[in-house]
């Protein structure tokens, strides 16, 4: 690959970036709490002041943020500039109620665009090249957020967004890009298409995958690029701290999302007591923005579970690849199950596609869990080798993670495909 000059910052020494945090940060709590109502109440109510933030581990002193905050200012009661100020909206949908709504000045625009930029070439493209993208656009900031970070490192952008696969698999034929933006689970349906079609998708084009917006393990990676004959990279980030290029993997490592932490300051707290955790602990991922205006974020609550790793490819902190959200977290009888688990387990198996699902139920008083998997291509549930798979994974699924699980065999094309996040848990416990 050819060489790249990185920012003066990717390469700055690590008292350089904490100093650059310390400036960034003082600012942005000053901004929330001269601007925002939201936030001076709940600092006011916290009895800290931004004056009392004088070195970078004085922010556990601040309250957290948290989905509900955003929910109780809808829409726009958190912004900390007119709204009149803002030049775009982003909504990401909640599994329940209102939508969280939030805003961007053109400055975050700019801060955003330049960030996927720096994903996007941290991941390994150069100008010139041509990005497919098939985050969904809209309300979701996969869609536009690629797209303005792939034209600002002088991509050209396909903006095809999700769905329609039979006509994804045609551009991509026909206009040879040389990467691809999508969830990696819709990859899969857009590889299982290329093979409908009769045509080899490691003959394609595509030299690069971008993927994030849902947990995926280094399994999926080695499935994807195996199957797609690609470098496939992990990118992360949330609407309510940005979007997506929070965090970028780099190409040369795959060694977990580097963050950019001189535009997003990362803590882990222990999501029970809300207490930081040390480096390389285990625990909840908290961000605060650093250079945000129209929604500066003091210590949003992610919800995601990972650990802080030192920097490799940069000076920068990694984070671990997330294994799961706590939210996505099943309790079957009393036991902490993760779709990724699942999922690692299934990859496991030839005879088994990885398109898969949980589907919690109450057996009585018990909960029932059952994995609804299909098939890989050319078999059926029927087939005594996929039966055997079934079997072992069951087993496994029992000795590894502890918990017993029906699997339900479904044929190719027999589980819900997504045109952007897989539904992984189907709770059917509650009427
Ligand atoms: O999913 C932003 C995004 C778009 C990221 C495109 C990457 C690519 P939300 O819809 O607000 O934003 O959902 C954020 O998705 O808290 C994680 O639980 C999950 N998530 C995002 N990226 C990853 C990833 C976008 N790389 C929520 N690995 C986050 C695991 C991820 N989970």
């Amino acid at each position: 690959m050819k060489a790249f000059p990185l920012e003066p910052i990717e390469k700055a020494s690590v008292d350089e970036l904490r100093a650059l945090q310390f400036k960034r940060l003082k600012q942005t709590l000053r901004h929330a709490y001269a601007h925002s109502p939201v936030y001076r109440r709940k600092f006011d109510a916290a009895g800290v002041h931004p004056d009392d933030l004088a070195t970078l581990a004085d922010l556990r002193k601040f309250p957290f943020t948290g989905k509900g905050d955003l929910r109780d200012a809808y829409p726009f009661g958190m912004f900390a500039v007119p709204r009149e100020q803002c030049v775009r909206i982003h909504a990401s949908s909640g599994t329940t109620g209102k939508p969280t709504v939030v805003g961007y000045t053109k400055n975050d625009v700019e801060t955003w665009s330049h960030v996927m930029a720096r994903s996007i070439r941290a991941s390994g493209a150069r100008p010139g090249d041509m990005v497919h993208v098939s985050y969904g656009y809209g309300l979701f900031t996969g869609g536009l957020g690629a797209h303005y970070g792939a034209e600002k490192l002088g991509l050209t952008v396909v903006p095809f967004g999700g769905g329609q696969t039979e006509r994804q698999v045609q551009l991509i034929t026909d206009f040879r890009p040389d990467i691809i933006m999508v969830t990696p689970s819709y990859m899969l349906a857009i590889a299982d298409e290329f093979e409908r079609q009769g045509l080899d998708p490691r003959a394609s084009s595509l030299r690069l995958g971008i993927f994030g917006a849902e947990p995926w393990t280094n399994d999926m990676r080695a499935t994807i690029e195996q199957r797609m004959g690609i470098d496939a990279v992990d990118i992360y980030g949330l609407s309510e701290v940005m979007g997506p290029g929070v965090a970028n993997e780099c190409v040369e490592t795959k060694d977990g999302p580097t963050i950019w932490e001189d535009h997003f300051y990362p803590e882990i707290v222990d999501p029970e007591t809300g207490e930081p955790v040390a480096d390389g602990e285990l625990g909840e991922l908290v961000f605060t923005s650093l250079t945000k205006e129209a929604l500066p974020i003091i210590r949003y609550r992610t919800r995601d579970l990972t650990r802080l790793l030192p920097g490799t490819a940069r000076t920068m902190r990694r984070m671990e690849k997330i294994t799961g959200r706590s939210d996505d977290m099943m309790i079957v009888r009393g036991v902490n199950v993760f779709p990724t688990q699942i999922e690692e387990l299934i990859l496991k198996q030839a005879a088994l596609a990885p398109h898969y699902q949980c589907i919690l139920t109450r057996e009585g008083p018990l909960d029932a869990l059952t994995v609804a998997v299909e098939c890989g291509p050319g078999r059926d549930p029927g087939h005594g080798e996929v039966q055997a798979a079934a079997e072992l994974l069951a087993h496994e699924i029992k000795v590894y993670i502890g918990t017993t699980a029906r699997i339900e065999l479904r044929p190719c094309g027999g589980v819900e495909r997504s045109m952007g996040k897989a539904r992984r848990v189907v709770d059917q416990r509650r009427p």
